[in-house]
Parts: structure tokens; sequence; C-alpha cells
């Protein structure tokens, strides 16, 4: 091992940034009380440091001469899983899968593994739970004898050593937070140690082309617990986005070197393991018998396919001096934007109510295109009126009131046409040219007004 020193300073939970004092506030990212003390090892000479990810190849290169192939891709026969990963494993890559803890990552690995057993090697490395436990779970999941290797143990050198014995394809850390390198003398689960550790099997990723599947805990505020840094050091960020007490399981791509981000696998949580849902927009209606009032279907797209979804508004009568604006798997700024177009263009004022939004199904939607049925929920609400439940809806919101067009307008409406809706609201540009696709009625809006005229 080369020459090196020890030396103390203060590292960030959140950012993974160090100042040399303690200070009640990070300087690199601002969150306060996140630092914590570290001793850290540093090499005497920094250039062996970086060597690792070339595989010491320093010299210059064209960028033409330069393979443009990228690790081997291995499709685990999971369809919302490669969807994903963006098609499958990569050889050399390294994924992170992040969520509350109970919600599934343990399982999904295992079933991943059990699902690719024919095809590669594997090694899962067991930092939490005994050797039992999991032998447990692939019974339950009806994998009894999978051929798979299966390793306690939390010092990320010891890891290694077996890896580099056993020559694995894929291996499964579960979980990084538990793992720990020799190198540091910080307590295990310190971010020091979860940024070390991870930089090693980074590393013995890139240079013997294993495919590494890290699981990692999230915090309350839904970061992967400790170092955000984590997620610049993988290739892949996979996130499980709803919580434990729903039944389905949505894992979204935050960050893909190899694929699309927000794509969507949907799963359902089972006796026996985690089954995929190819279906998903039929999960995020749901079936009313009569129609009620505050309830709006709207079709988004994440990732690459587009998704029927519910939304639900409640206006009520407010006794706060501030009335409340609540959104669940919305952005609540954009709510508040949203009120005031209300207000401007539509003439409806909402100062005295309490407003609460949701998306049903635990489903967090970042697009555009849920302004507009937002608007025509709440109205409906306030109005106690219901919109029609053959009704979809989308299009995004301009603050002059007008009714700005989205991507995938005709993808949106086949999705909503399949599904048996009779009637669309759309912005003008989104509406086909021949003013109707197979089955479905097509209103196109330019304006608010005509939106609310339309409902
Ligand atoms: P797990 O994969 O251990 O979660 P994580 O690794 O993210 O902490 O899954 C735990 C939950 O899933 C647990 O509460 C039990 C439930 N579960 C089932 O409902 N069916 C199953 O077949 C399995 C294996 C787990
Ligand atoms: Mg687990």
């Amino acid at each position: 091992m080369a020459k090196a020193r020890t030396r103390t300073l203060f590292r960030c939970r959140e950012c993974g940034g160090s100042t040399l004092q303690w200070a009640g506030q990070c300087p690199d990212c601002g969150s306060w009380n996140s630092l914590e003390e570290s001793v850290e090892t540093v090499p005497v000479t920094s250039a062996g440091r970086a060597a690792g990810y070339a595989g010491g190849a320093t010299e210059l290169r064209s960028l033409s001469e330069v393979s443009r192939s990228t690790g081997e891709r291995t499709g685990t026969g999971m369809a919302e899983v490669d969807r994903v990963l963006g098609g499958g494993l990569v050889a050399g890559s390294v994924v992170l899968i992040g969520g509350d803890p109970g919600i599934g990552k343990s399982t999904l690995l295992l079933q991943v593994l059990a699902a690719v057993r024919d095809r590669l090697s594997a090694i899962y490395v067991a930092g939490e739970e005994s050797l039992q436990q999991i032998s447990l779970r692939a019974d339950r999941l009806g994998l009894p004898d999978i051929p798979l290797m299966l390793l306690a143990e939390t010092s990320v050198e010891r890891v290694l050593e077996v890896a580099a014995q056993q020559r694995p394809q894929v291996m499964v850390i579960d979980s990084v937070q538990t793992m720990h390198t020799e190198a540091l003398q910080s307590a295990p689960g310190a971010v020091a140690q979860v940024r070390e550790s991870t930089a090693r099997l980074v590393r013995y990723a890139k240079q013997t082309g294993t495919a590494v599947l890290l699981v990692g805990h999230v915090t309350k505020e839904g970061n992967i617990a400790g170092p955000r840094v984590l997620e610049h050091m993988v290739d892949t960020v996979l996130y499980f986005e709803n919580d434990a007490t729903s039944r389905f399981r949505i894992v979204r791509a935050a960050k893909n070197r190899f694929g699309a981000v927000n794509e969507l696998g949907v799963f359902a949580m089972t006796d026996t393991g985690l089954r995929e849902v190819s279906n998903p927009s039929a999960i995020f209606l749901s079936r009313h018998e009569a129609q009620v009032p505050g309830s709006v279907i709207t079709c988004v797209r994440e990732g690459s396919r587009p998704l029927l979804l519910e939304l639900q508004a409640l206006v009520d009568e407010s006794h706060l001096s501030n009335p409340r604006r609540v959104t669940l798997g919305l952005d609540s700024n954009r709510l508040a934007m949203l009120l005031a177009v209300l207000h401007r263009h539509g003439g409806i004022a909402t100062f005295g109510q309490d407003v609460f939004v949701n998306a049903v199904g635990g489903m967090r939607v970042g697009e555009t295109a849920a302004d507009l049925p937002v608007l025509l929920a709440v109205l409906s609400s306030f109005r106690d009126r219901p919109v029609s439940r053959d009704t979809v809806v989308f299009g995004e919101v301009g603050l002059a009131g007008e009714i700005r067009p989205v991507p995938g307008g005709e993808e949106r409406l086949r999705e909503a046409a399949k599904h048996g809706f009779a009637r669309a609201v759309v912005p003008r540009a989104n509406a086909p040219r021949a003013g109707r696709v197979r089955g479905i009625e097509v209103v196109a809006v330019q304006h608010l007004a005509e939106a609310l005229d339309s409902v």
C-alpha cells in the first residue's frame, strides 16, 4: 500500500462536502447540523487515486478512436425492471436502488437475480440480514434452489477479495450503508465510510465489468441517506417512489447513464413477491360507482409511456386566516400559481377556501400536463358539480390563462381511447389534425375560459 497519513475533518452528511472546522451549516450545500467528525486516510500522492477509473491508462485519446460499445447488456426478463434500467443490466455498471425500509428493495433484487440465473453468475452480499432470512425470503418467493452465492460481510475489502476470487457477473450489496472500509477510522454508516466504500465498489465494477447493484436507504426527506454524492458516483439511480402502505410499488429511474430517466416500473407486492403490472393505467383510476365532484382523470407521461391518473381536489371553507394549500404528489407552488390564474383569468376566487389536491395511488406528478385537470378538479369541488367520468383532461396552463400544448398529445389520446374514455379536453395544438382519434371526441381549447365552459 502507498504511503498514507490520517487527518481529521468534518464531513457533511447530505452532500459529502468537507471543512476543516466544525460549523453549524455546511458551507457547500447549506444544510444545517449535517457536519460530522471524520478521520480519513489520505494517500500522500494524489495520482494513485485517479488512475483507478481509467484502468491505469491516462494518455490522451481522441474521441473518434474511443470504442462506442458500452458493456454488454443483459435483459433481466422482467419487463418492468428492464424498462427502468433502459433495456437490461449493463456489464460494469453500478445501479443504486433507494427506497423506504420494507418497500421491497431486497425482494426485487432477489427476484432479478433469480430471473438472470441462467445467464449471469451472482453474489449477494448481505450486510443487514442473516443468510437464513435471505433463504427464507427465497422460499417465500418460490425460488428455493437458485444457484446464488451468499456472503454475510460488511467489510468492503473482504467483499472485494471474495469477488476477485469468484468473479461474479452481478454483485448485489444490501445495503451500502452497512459497508465499511478499513482505510477509514470513522464509524460504519458515517458518510465518509459509505462514500469511500461506494467508491471502491464502483472502481471494482469498472475494472472488472461486473454489474453492481447497491441498495441504499432513504432518509425522511427522501434522499438516499447521507451522501447525495452517491448519486454522482453511480451510473443509474432507481427509487421506490410511493410508501409501503400501498400495495403497488413504483420504481422510477432518477438518473440513468444507459437509458432514459423518469421511466417507471410498476409492481404489485403479493404474498409471493413483486408481480409486474403491465397495464398501470388501470390502477391509478379509482373506480367510483357514481360521479363525484372534485375528481378529474388526466393522462400524464412518465418516461416513455402514457399513464391515466385520477386527480382529486377538495375545496372547503377555511377558518384560518391563511387558508391551506395542500398537495399530495404534486408541486404546491404550482397549485398556488394555478389558483391565481383561476382568479385572474377565470374570475373564480378561492381566497377563503382550503384547497387540497391529491394524485391517486401514491403517484408523484412532475408534469405540467396536470395543470388543467388540477384546475378543473378544484373548480368541480368548489362548485360541487362533477366532471363526467368519461372525460380525460390534460394541458399546461400559462400565466396569461392560455392553455399550452404538452409533448406526446396523440399518444395520450390513444391511451385514453384504449381505456374507454369518450371525450378529451386538450390544448388546441395537441388536437389531432382530423379532429378525432379512434373512438374519442376531442375538445380543443386555447384559453382557460373555453376549458371551463367545456366541462
Ligand atoms: P424487503 O424486500 O425486505 O424490503 P427492503 O429490503 O426494501 O427493506 O420487503 C419487505 C416487505 O415486503 C415486508 O414487509 C414483507 C413484504 N413481502 C411481501 O409482502 N411478500 C413477499 O413475498 C416478500 C418477500 C415480502
Ligand atoms: Mg432489505
